[in-house]
């Protein structure tokens, strides 16, 4: 097969080079287009852009496949990992052996307080104040503290530090915030808990009471966590190179992940999907009003939790937390009205042709949020335990663009339909 694809322009033709991933997906090479031809290429969205080469995260969207450095996503359910060997996977590119784990683990544990300083910082904020917003504020904040990590490192022993250092303290960070709009009393971390049992700690422990860890729910909070690691070229993780491309520093470049992740149409559907699950339960709404408004083109309304840039197929993870769902819901003894929803929900889309058309299912967010519900976690917080998740892939995405020779600044063109040259008109002569 030839390696180039010819590009006709009428009055030229030009061959652009094709390239080829490890796992046959191809691409055309258009970085000389604009420098031989004029023109640029137009692809609002980005749904057609490949925007670097990546050996993290392989995703067939046709197929319902995610796999993290080659390893399939149902693997990580069946053999449980901690939610800090998947980072260090991602970010390392392998699988740690116990010693490189444990090390790395007290790396994590060694850090997993704030500066008092920082801690400060919370007091400033209203109790009213959404936890996204002082997350990517504090996560961008650690600035201020580790003038040291300011310089991007792409050695080990950068990563080593200003990894465990992040992962750390992001568990810290958000338990505060949620704190903080409670006004509960602050908490110290536990070094001997793994990591998503010292979370729920941090959350749930009071001065005079500690939260008691339920094996079964630290394994559910743990797989949340690991699901959500990395998703390759997302919205967030694009945000968080597009910063690491101008050589911003990690903590920027996370911060910036964050405001990303924020927004309904990504990691803010979790909550989405709640809100408009409790509504179909209060009677507000029915859910065939909600399929129905999904479907008119004239109503902005979508279908919270449903459809996906990349999955024209049932998206791997909404599977696994379906039936993580059932379990812990069973564990807990809770009989959650919204689960029972969700799912009519889903058969109901299911077998609509609207969503059979179009090759929507639902994703990861559909059911996480009826988990998090479930042990206990508030709306608000949903999506900041989405960018805990998210981290590792952050911090892998980051390094891996820090190391690729030749990075170049990202900075897409445009076509431009204002105005043409017109003169500019004093006050005084305006109508
Ligand atoms: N409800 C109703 N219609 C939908 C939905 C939905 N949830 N999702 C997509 N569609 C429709 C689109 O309107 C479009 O219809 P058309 O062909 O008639 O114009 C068609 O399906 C194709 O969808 P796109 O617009 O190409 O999807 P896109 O890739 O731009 O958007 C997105 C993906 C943002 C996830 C979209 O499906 C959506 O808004 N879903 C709801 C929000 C959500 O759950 N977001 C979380 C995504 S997962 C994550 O980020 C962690």
């Amino acid at each position: 097969m030839s390696k180039f694809a010819k590009l006709d322009l009428g009055d030229k033709i030009i061959e652009l080079p094709i390239i080829e991933g490890s796992e046959n997906e191809k691409g055309l090479d258009i970085s000389k287009l604009r420098s031989e031809t004029g023109y640029i290429s137009y692809d609002p969205g980005y749904g057609n852009t490949g925007s670097c080469s990546s050996a993290i995260t392989y995703i067939d969207g046709e197929k319902g496949i995610l796999r993290y450095r080659g390893i399939p996503i149902e693997e990580f359910n069946r053999e449980k990992p901690d939610f800090l060997e998947t980072a260090y996977l991602l970010i390392f590119g392998k699988l740690p052996n116990k010693t490189e784990l444990d090390e790395y683990k007290v790396l994590v544990g060694n850090n997993e307080h704030l500066h008092e300083a920082m801690k400060h910082h919370f007091e400033g904020f209203p109790t009213t104040a959404p936890p996204m917003a002082m997350l990517s504020s504090m996560i961008n904040t650690m600035s201020c503290f580790h003038p040291e990590l300011l310089e991007r490192g792409e050695n080990e022993g950068y990563c080593m530090t200003a990894s465990s250092l992040l992962l750390s303290k992001i568990r810290t960070i958000a338990a505060y915030a949620y704190r903080q709009s409670r006004g509960m009393p602050s908490i110290y971390p536990i070094p001997s808990l793994d990591y998503a049992a010292n979370f729920l700690h941090l959350m749930f422990s009071l001065p005079n009471k500690r939260y008691e860890v339920d094996p079964d729910i630290e394994d559910a909070m743990n797989l949340i966590f690991i699901l959500h690691a990395d998703h390759e070229q997302n919205c967030s993780t694009s945000t968080v190179r597009m910063v690491g491309s101008s050589q911003a520093n990690l903590f920027a470049s996370c911060s910036a992940g964050v405001c990303a992740l924020w927004g309904p149409l990504h990691g803010g559907a979790n909550l989405a999907v709640i809100k408009m699950l409790e509504e179909i339960h209060k009677g507000d709404i029915s859910a065939e009003k909600c399929i129905e408004m999904a479907k008119d083109k004239d109503n902005p309304f979508k279908l919270m939790g449903f459809g996906h840039r990349v999955y024209k197929n049932y998206d791997p993870r909404a599977r696994i937390l379906k039936k993580a769902g059932d379990k812990v819901l069973a564990k807990l003894k809770v009989k959650d009205p919204l689960l029972d929803i969700a799912k009519k929900l889903e058969e109901a889309a299911l077998k609509d042709p609207y969503f059979v058309e179009r090759k929507l299912f639902p994703n990861v967010d559909f059911y996480s949020g009826i988990i998090m519900r479930a042990i206990g976690i508030p709306t608000n917080m949903f999506t900041v335990l989405f960018s805990i998740g998210r981290l590792p892939g952050w911090i892998a995405q980051w390094r891996e663009q820090v190391k690729t020779p030749g990075v170049k600044i990202s900075r897409p063109r445009q076509i431009y339909t204002g105005e043409n040259k017109r003169s500019y008109i004093p006050m005084k002569d305006r109508k």
